[in-house]
């Protein structure tokens, strides 16, 4: 039996396929579309998970799939959207008409898109927003009971929810509605510190450390919170329920400042001191927030396992938080916690909680895209007229190591494209954490952005307590801990508060990644590399052989090892590096 999962219209579009009970792929729209949070229909993603089961869509369509399952309800979100406005009458009349068509042309015509793009016309099913998320997190989790919160922005009318998993069911017991929304506050607080709104939520987070909490007391005015973690905002602080903007004139006199310019490329304007401390005060008041909610469903459910989703779990500060402060034994975070997750939920969600089918083990594994051979490799490499050298394993992790510990950036493409935002591995650019100036290189060569935020350690897992002070794995890179102080220090993947946001690694994960590591350590003491991912400012992931190319070309990486290839900048032909040159224009 095959469902397939779909999650698109809202932020991220993406597919899940599962076949009796394994999860084949999942994928985002975007790694093939190239268009950053690709919300539309996922037409390419569909293509790719299917055939992965050895369907092919272009010959056969649909046939083999027995279920589509979306993970949220359009027409309640529909409802929503004509009632918060409806409160609002006349004055977010405007923005409501602007928006109407749009809803109706993506949110109501599901069913004829299938039909027309992928020529589906079996069961349609439709889960729910916040129970996609909260079924992509305990489903995944691989326990038998588990308590479960989601957070985000806003689903259908939830913006939180929480309950309990057991077995094969699952029971959402409480809920937060729209327009009372953590994820919208910390949106809200993106927007006002000059970041675009669904997207650098992660930059708000880095530069929380750079600041004192003096701004506590003034965002408390803005958003009440209950000893249970419930929490209202005072909508005389906020726009984005029914107007054209996120927050009303108020709210910036309540901050003492107007809003920071919004950021654009080429054109960037000054942090100051303000901007930092408001940041360091967002960040303390949603880690009490998430801690007052975990704890109120761990003592609720009588269930100290908990299980998080929704995009405000991205914040990996606060899961770290949670762990600290609140009465769990352990979390589960899924590692596509925002809308892309819903896709796996909502499949999983019929799996389980209809079909009452068995449960999955623990999600093996995030690397569950699109993997390319040698000779796909090779035949971007060729086309390219890229030089290259064909190393087996053992030379490729010794020429790597190498190239690592002689201060290169190394860009590091095999295997399935992960699942998730994060590059683990699969799609990642890697560097010695111990060089001081690592972090401004990649920052300025590479990432080609403002330098405040240092890069992820990935380390091993067996080693993750020598280094750092953390007691378990964190796979997904969704954990932030102190680093051990005793330890020599790791510029790069340290922030000023002396933390770090941890990938751990294990040999089942994945053994090429784990091996690099440990020689890496082996030669120098340090099990521990710089991970961050394969993409130029504003692009996806890179996730194909091309495209890693193109961001190797792009970029100042010195080395790119892809497949079984080593590629060396320097050694490139002068027409290779002047058509890029030409191509990207660059110097
Ligand atoms: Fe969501």
């Amino acid at each position: 039996m095959r469902i397939l999962g779909l999650s698109c219209f809202y932020h991220d579009a993406a597919a899940c396929l599962i076949e009796d009970g394994r999860i084949v792929a999942a994928v985002t729209e975007e790694a093939f579309s190239r268009k950053k949070h690709d919300s539309g229909f996922p037409k390419e993603a569909i293509r790719y998970v299917l055939a992965e089961s050895g369907l092919n869509l272009s010959r056969d369509g649909m046939r083999g799939v027995d279920a589509v399952v979306f993970y949220d309800k359009p027409f309640r979100k529909f409802d929503r959207s004509i009632r918060s406005h409806v409160d609002r009458f006349p004055s977010g009349l405007g923005a409501f008409v602007r928006r109407l068509p749009s809803v109706i042309n993506h949110e109501l015509r599901l069913g004829k898109l299938l039909k027309d793009e992928v020529d589906y016309g079996g069961p349609l099913l439709y889960s729910e927003h916040h129970l996609s998320h909260a079924a992509s997190a305990f489903f995944c989790s691989g326990w038998d009971e588990a308590g479960v919160l989601t957070v985000d922005g806003v689903g259908e009318w939830a913006t939180s929810s929480w309950g309990a998993g057991r077995q094969n069911s699952l029971v959402l017991e409480g809920e937060t509605r729209f327009p009372h929304s953590l994820g919208l506050l910390y949106s809200a607080f993106t927007y006002y510190l000059g970041f675009k709104i669904n997207s650098a939520e992660y930059k708000v987070m880095g530069l929380a450390p750079y600041g004192q909490p003096n701004y506590v007391d003034a965002i408390r005015k803005m958003v009440h919170v209950k000893d249970d973690g419930s929490f209202r905002l005072d909508m005389q602080y906020f726009d984005f329920d029914a107007g054209e903007n996120m927050f009303t004139r108020a709210f910036e006199q309540v901050m003492g400042q107007p809003a920071r310019p919004l950021e654009r490329p080429n054109q960037e304007v000054e942090l100051t001191q303000f901007h930092k401390d408001v940041a360091r005060s967002l960040q303390e008041v949603v880690d009490d927030t998430m801690v007052r909610l975990a704890t109120h469903v761990v003592r609720t459910t009588g269930l100290p396992r908990l299980c998080l989703a929704g995009g405000v779990a991205l914040n990996c500060v606060a899961n770290g938080e949670i762990l600290r402060r609140a009465p769990v034994d352990d979390v589960f975070v899924q590692p596509s916690a925002g809308d892309a997750g819903g896709a796996m939920g909502a499949a999983l969600w019929a799996w389980n909680g209809l079909l009452k089918k068995p449960r999955l083990p623990r999600l093996p594994s995030v690397y569950l895209g699109p993997a390319y051979d040698d000779d796909a490799v090779q035949a971007v490499l060729d086309e390219a007229g890229a030089r290259y050298v064909r190393l087996d394993r053992e030379a490729l992790l010794a020429r790597t190591v190498e190239l690592l510990a002689e201060s290169k950036v190394v860009g590091w493409f095999h295997g399935r494209f992960e699942w998730g935002p994060r590059a683990l591995g699969h799609r990642s650019i890697l560097g010695d954490p111990r060089d001081p100036e690592m972090r401004d290189i990649i920052n300025r060569k590479i990432k080609m952005r403002e330098g405040f935020r240092p890069f992820a350690p990935v380390v091993l897992e067996e080693r993750v307590s020598d280094w750092f002070q953390l007691d378990r794995p964190s796979p997904y890179m969704l954990l932030v801990a102190p680093v051990n102080p005793e330890r020599p220090a790791l510029p790069a993947t340290t922030h000023v508060d002396g933390s770090a946001r941890i990938q751990t690694i294990s040999r089942d994960q994945d053994a090429l990644y784990y091996d690099l590591v440990a020689q890496f350590g082996a030669r120098t003491g340090v099990p521990v590399l710089i991970n961050t991912s394969m993409n130029v400012r504003g692009e996806p992931m890179v996730c194909s052989p091309l495209d890693g190319w193109r961001c190797f070309m792009r970029t100042g990486m010195d080395a790119l090892v892809i497949g079984s290839f080593v590629l060396l900048k320097e050694e490139q032909p002068a027409v290779v590096l002047k058509s890029a040159a030409d191509e990207f224009g660059l110097d």
